[in-house]
């Protein structure tokens, strides 16, 4: 069965912008930083903004983003706000729209676990990617598999759905896979140690049928999964990980690797639930108490922009030489 995958993942890869270099739009496509809306002959539909500087000439790093569970392109764009001057991110946002599932199967949240399955995701194979939620664990999958992981520069997931039976745990991206994490500690959707598997009762007092929704791997477990791809454990297991405190001491940063390792970066965010930080109103934390979710938004909002540090993250790349232009 196909799980849905709560996560947001974010992974950028390299765009020749669909055309030859040549100054020219693509047909139907508009200038920067208006919503284009393309539906491919297989059904599939993505919105994708241009960014500022776009002139048809160079060539810009795409990122794709990934929406959670019963949500939709629009509102992830909303989410992560990559078109948000404030972020001068100077590359294509994508943003694919999952299928819609065929029937709403129930979860203990509203949010995102009713989402799409990975197979309506094919999108991923083009480009790159951060996603929320289900979002972010079709991200994992696409680090963890051989034929995606190397479409993709690096990957970003926030508040990643990692569905036990979809990890693939074993997988074999075959190269080491840069990977930025992000999860709260109080989130109840996905909680940080992982969420039990769910059994369907048909009745009351029956026995529990098979396995409906595996669970998730605790973020611990998860991470440890990464070290093992990216062979950061030394022959005792162990693993350097220097860990600083951030932002008011809200916020862990965990890298897992050091010097010379493609690392595994991880944000541990205290007092936060299932969103995506940020200090400016978004989808997951509106604008005011009124109209938040305090169970979700404890602080009202958070104390640091999520965007801001995957793009920084994905800048690094850049500006390493990882992508050229
Ligand atoms: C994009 O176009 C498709 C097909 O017309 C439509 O269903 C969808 O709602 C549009 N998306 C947005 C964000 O406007
Ligand atoms: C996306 O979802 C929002 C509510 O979550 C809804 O208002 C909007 O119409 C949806 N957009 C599309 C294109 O379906
Ligand atoms: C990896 O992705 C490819 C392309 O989507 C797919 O055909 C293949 O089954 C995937 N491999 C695994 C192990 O999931
Ligand atoms: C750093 O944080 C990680 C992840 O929470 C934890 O497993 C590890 O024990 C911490 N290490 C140190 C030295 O504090
Ligand atoms: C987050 O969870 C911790 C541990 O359960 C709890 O002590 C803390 O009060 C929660 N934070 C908020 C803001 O609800
Ligand atoms: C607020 O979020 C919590 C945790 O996700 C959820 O259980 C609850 O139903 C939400 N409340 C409302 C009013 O949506
Ligand atoms: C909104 O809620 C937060 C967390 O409960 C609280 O700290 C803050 O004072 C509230 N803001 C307003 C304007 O009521
Ligand atoms: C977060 O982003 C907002 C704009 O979206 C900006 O005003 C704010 O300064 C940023 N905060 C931090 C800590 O980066």
């Amino acid at each position: 069965m196909l799980v849905n995958i709560t996560l947001i993942a974010v992974s950028f890869i390299v765009f020749a912008t669909a055309n030859n270099c040549d100054g020219s739009f693509p047909p139907g496509v508009g200038p920067t930083l208006t919503l284009n809306n393309v539906t491919l002959p297989s059904g599939r539909n993505f919105i994708y903004y241009l960014p500022q500087f776009y002139n048809g000439y160079n060539m810009h790093p795409a990122v794709f983003s990934f929406h959670g569970g019963a949500r939709n392109a629009t509102w992830q764009e909303d989410l992560t706000q990559l078109t948000n001057p404030y972020y001068n991110w100077q590359g294509i946002s994508v943003y694919p729209q999952g299928a819609p599932r065929p029937s709403s199967d129930d979860d203990d949240d509203d949010d995102d676990d009713t989402g799409d399955t990975d197979a309506d995701y094919q999108i991923g194979y083009w480009l790159s990617h951060p996603g929320k939620s289900n979002g972010g664990g079709l991200v994992n999958l696409l680090a963890c598999n051989f034929t995606t992981a190397s479409m993709f520069t690096a990957f970003a997931s926030v508040s990643g759905a990692y569905y036990e039976d979809k990890l693939a745990i074993d997988g074999d991206p075959a190269r080491d896979v840069p990977f930025l994490s992000f999860h709260g500690l109080n989130d109840t959707t996905i909680p940080y140690n992982g969420k039990p598997p769910k059994l369907e009762y048909s009745s009351a007092g029956e026995l529990p049928k098979p396995v409906t929704y595996t669970g998730t791997f605790g973020i611990d477990d998860w991470l440890r999964k990464w070290f093992k791809i990216n062979s950061l454990a030394d022959s005792n297991g162990k693993v350097d990980v220097v860990n600083t405190t951030l932002y008011g001491g809200y916020v862990t940063q965990c890298v897992f690797g050091g010097p010379g390792s493609v690392n595994i970066i991880h944000y541990k965010e205290n007092d936060l639930g299932h969103v995506w930080a940020s200090l400016y109103p978004n989808t997951d934390c509106p604008s005011t108490n009124a109209t938040r979710n305090l169970t979700k938004c404890p602080m009202g909002h958070y104390v640091f922009n999520a965007t801001e540090v995957i793009i920084d993250y994905f800048n690094s790349f850049m500006q390493s030489g990882a992508i050229t232009f």
